[in-house]
């Protein structure tokens, strides 16, 4: 039977910590077994995944599915951060079997890894410029960086205008708060790429004509608030890191490392039960909400999945690494004089109380004057 876990406090908890304070509740949960039942945040018990073994069996079960209309009925949606079901709207996300294989196949070749390397120098070129206007500082990068840049990078991959950014950061914020005006935001966002070159159109082509317009802007969507979500997060900590370290050796090696740490995607996103399923010995009912401990399991040797596993891993970690990589290589070769404008102890973080991950609260920086 399903039974909640003792002396396991729930995870999904908002507060603010250290940078070195661990994620909080996450050893109970792992001490609670492979499979740790607690309270989800929109009520009901969760099956939360705490190995990396058991992890990479679940997100390859298609008994396991990511379709939101399989919820539990009492769930509030937006306060459970629900997407549509996969009915309600064609996405990467919801979407299983033939349908998100065909969805991936359209959307492979515009985030492949060999396109995302011969990116990488208009990259670098953004974040050196991005960095010059927003210094030399004080300045929170938070604020003023760790948002616009992987928006402008995404945007212009895509064909959104540069002019359109403020929009773009706009729709991002109010996805909380008023996700009917964001989500009207990301629509004109997606118009505006189709109407230009960039891969918007690209990715518009290799989809049926039965697809309409508004279909294609909910996966244009799905892109930019995806990656903007999670890299804006893996920024803070980053720079945070270049910023208290000797210069990397190894730019991908530290990127990744960074990642495994505090991974910006601290749980995968909900997925539900579809049949009795069980799982190391616990029994699942249908309907039952699953998720796997990403930063939990990191500790496991070898086992990063801040990318998550199987036929739902990450469309744009190519393109995120290419990223991550470009902005520590322009800090630190192009900014030789960027230092904290604070102590790294008064740094914290925000924990959102949700599947999201935490970041930085502001990343204050000076001396942000690039080389001559
Ligand atoms: C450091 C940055 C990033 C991290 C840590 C990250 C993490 C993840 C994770 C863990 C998943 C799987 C979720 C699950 O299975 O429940 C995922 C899926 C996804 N990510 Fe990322 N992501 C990042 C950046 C990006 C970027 C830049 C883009 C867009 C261009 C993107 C687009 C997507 C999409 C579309 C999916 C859904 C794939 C599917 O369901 O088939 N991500 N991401």
């Amino acid at each position: 039977m399903m039974q909640r876990s003792s002396h396991v406090a729930c995870p999904f908890v908002t507060g603010t910590r250290r940078l070195d304070e661990p994620y909080p509740g996450r050893e109970a949960l792992r001490a609670a077994g492979p499979v740790a039942i607690v309270e989800a945040p929109a009520g009901g018990p969760v099956a939360v995944v705490t190995t990396a073994a058991l992890a990479r069996a679940v997100l390859t079960d298609p008994r396991i599915s990511k379709d939101t209309a399989l919820a539990p009925a009492h769930w509030d949606a937006q306060g459970a951060g629900l997407e549509p079901t996969a009915a309600q709207a064609l996405s990467l996300t919801t979407a299983e079997g033939e349908l998100h294989a065909a969805l991936r196949r359209a959307h492979a070749p515009m985030l492949a890894p060999r396109r995302m390397r011969a990116l990488e120098g208009s990259m670098r070129e953004t974040a050196r410029a991005m960095l010059r206007d927003a210094g030399p500082g004080p300045v929170d990068l938070v604020a003023e960086f760790t948002t616009r840049y992987p928006l402008t990078v995404v945007g212009d991959l895509l064909g959104v205008p540069r002019s359109m950014l403020d929009e773009a950061v706009d729709a991002c914020r109010r996805m909380w708060d008023d996700p009917g005006a964001a989500m009207a935001g990301f629509a004109r966002l997606g118009a505006a790429a189709m109407a230009h070159d960039g891969l918007a159109r690209e990715l518009r082509g290799r989809l049926p004509a039965s697809v309409t317009d508004e279909q294609v802007h909910y996966l244009l969507f799905a892109l930019i608030f995806a990656g903007q979500l999670t890299t804006d997060a893996a920024l803070g900590f980053l720079l945070a890191r270049v910023l208290t370290s000797t210069p990397p050796d190894d730019t991908a090696a530290l990127v990744d490392d960074v990642l495994r740490r505090d991974p910006p995607a601290p749980f995968t996103l909900w997925r539900f039960t579809a049949e009795e399923v069980e799982l190391a010995g616990v029994v699942l009912p249908p309907g039952t909400p699953v998720v796997v401990d990403v930063a939990g399991v990191a500790g496991d040797p070898g086992a990063s999945l801040a990318f998550g596993a199987g036929p739902h891993v990450c469309a744009g970690a190519h393109l995120a690494r290419a990223e991550l990589a470009a902005v520590v290589d322009v800090l630190v070769t192009d900014f030789p004089g960027a230092r904290l404008a604070v102590p790294a102890a008064e740094l914290r973080r925000v924990d959102p109380g949700t599947l999201a991950g935490s970041r930085l609260a502001t990343l204050p920086v000076e001396g942000l004057r690039p080389r001559e």
